[in-house]
């Protein structure tokens, strides 16, 4: 496979932790896989005010700059709050097709190979944006993607949780007329309040459809919604995760099972789950024993991508170049890739290991 990062990146010092210039080229060498990702959180300033202006919507800021300044959160709610008003330039299938490639590009500079990725069909079909312009968009860029940057791509429909069960059926009845756009359904929105069980039917219908299921569980809420997650919903991920750690019986569960887990460390820190990236727990979860995977959820609105996230772990925790290596192992091994293209993935990611004195 090509690797257009990594060419001349032989590492000073052995690649041994510590040796500053090597760690940061260890991050940018590994391929990666970014599996908690949603699309409408790569909304940047910038275009959220292009997308304005081309489609004639009202935003209450001037200017990108002062887009950016408001992006200060308290909680989940607070940046839910601004992150659908962003939604609302998002018109066209260009729109969708022009914000998906943005991310696509970014996303492999920082050699992200496989992305899977979410979007929320309802925060634009209550708009009055017919699913088609949606789903046809993103899926133009997700197929140039594969085309043009040699990228692999998953695409997720997510159900907004704070929208009733019955709300989450129809988008499911118009979604299956796509069904083949979708590798998985998943549950996102604001979570504490409306735990997985709410969604039970919907979940288990998408199932018999033969798609996967993910659901957001344990970012605000409780380790119980983990368990509902995945013992009502039938999730093989679980996205974000972190508040497993307050159950010790749960964690055993999830390292028994070897259950991903696709934590967020920025958006963590940015939306006050935890004080600051000193204190995550996400090295203490690896650790354990858990797979866990590092993604960026909505960059646009937290200041970092992929790589930033990696970056913070060595920064703020002293991520050893082993850790990184491991996070960028399981980011793939808990990717929903087919046997083969992952072994393609993970021969890269031990070459490259190889290369750095990890393995
Ligand atoms: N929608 C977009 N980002 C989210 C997050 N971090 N948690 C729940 N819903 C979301
Ligand atoms: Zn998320």
């Amino acid at each position: 496979m090509d690797d257009a990062t990594t060419a001349g990146s032989r590492p000073g010092a052995g690649g041994q932790p510590g040796a500053r210039g090597a760690h940061d080229d260890l991050v940018a060498a590994l391929p990666k896989a970014e599996l908690h990702l949603h699309i409408e959180g790569t909304l940047e300033p910038e275009m959220a005010v292009e997308l304005a202006t081309r489609n004639g919507v009202a935003i209450p800021y001037p200017s990108a700059e002062a887009l950016r300044r408001a992006y200060v959160f308290e909680d989940l709610q607070s940046f839910l709050d601004v992150y659908y008003t962003g939604c609302s330039v998002l018109v066209t299938d260009d729109d969708f097709y022009d914000l998906t490639m943005a991310y696509l590009r970014r996303a492999r500079s920082q050699n992200v190979r496989h992305v899977e990725m979410y979007f929320d069909p309802q925060s634009h079909t209550t708009r009055g944006i017919p699913l088609a312009t949606v789903v046809e968009g993103i899926s133009r860029a997700l197929a140039d993607g594969r085309d043009e940057l040699g990228m692999s791509s998953g695409l997720i429909l997510s159900f907004l949780r704070h929208l009733s069960a019955e709300e989450a059926a129809a988008t499911l009845d118009d979604a299956l007329a796509y069904r083949d756009a979708f590798v998985a359904v998943g549950l996102d929105s604001s979570e504490v309040g409306n735990p997985p069980e709410k969604f039970r039917d919907v979940f288990a219908r998408a199932r018999q459809a033969g798609l996967q299921a993910v659901a957001h569980a344990g970012e605000e809420g409780p380790p119980s919604y983990i368990v509902q997650a995945l013992d009502i919903l039938g999730v093989r991920r679980v996205d974000h995760g972190v508040r497993c750690m307050e159950d010790g019986a749960l964690v055993e569960r999830l390292v028994a099972e070897q259950v991903p887990l696709t934590v967020c460390p920025i958006s963590n820190v940015k939306l006050r789950v935890f004080p600051s990236l000193a204190e995550h727990n996400v090295l203490a979860m690896l650790r354990r024993g858990l797979c866990v995977t590092v993604n960026s959820d909505d960059p646009a609105y937290f200041g970092g991508y992929v790589e930033e996230n990696y970056r913070a772990l060595q920064a703020a925790l002293g991520a050893t170049d082993g850790d990184l290596v491991q996070l960028a192992r399981n980011s793939f091994t808990a990717s929903f890739l087919e046997e083969g293209a992952r072994s393609e993935y993970l021969a890269d990611l031990d070459e490259v290991a190889r290369r750095f004195g990890v393995l």
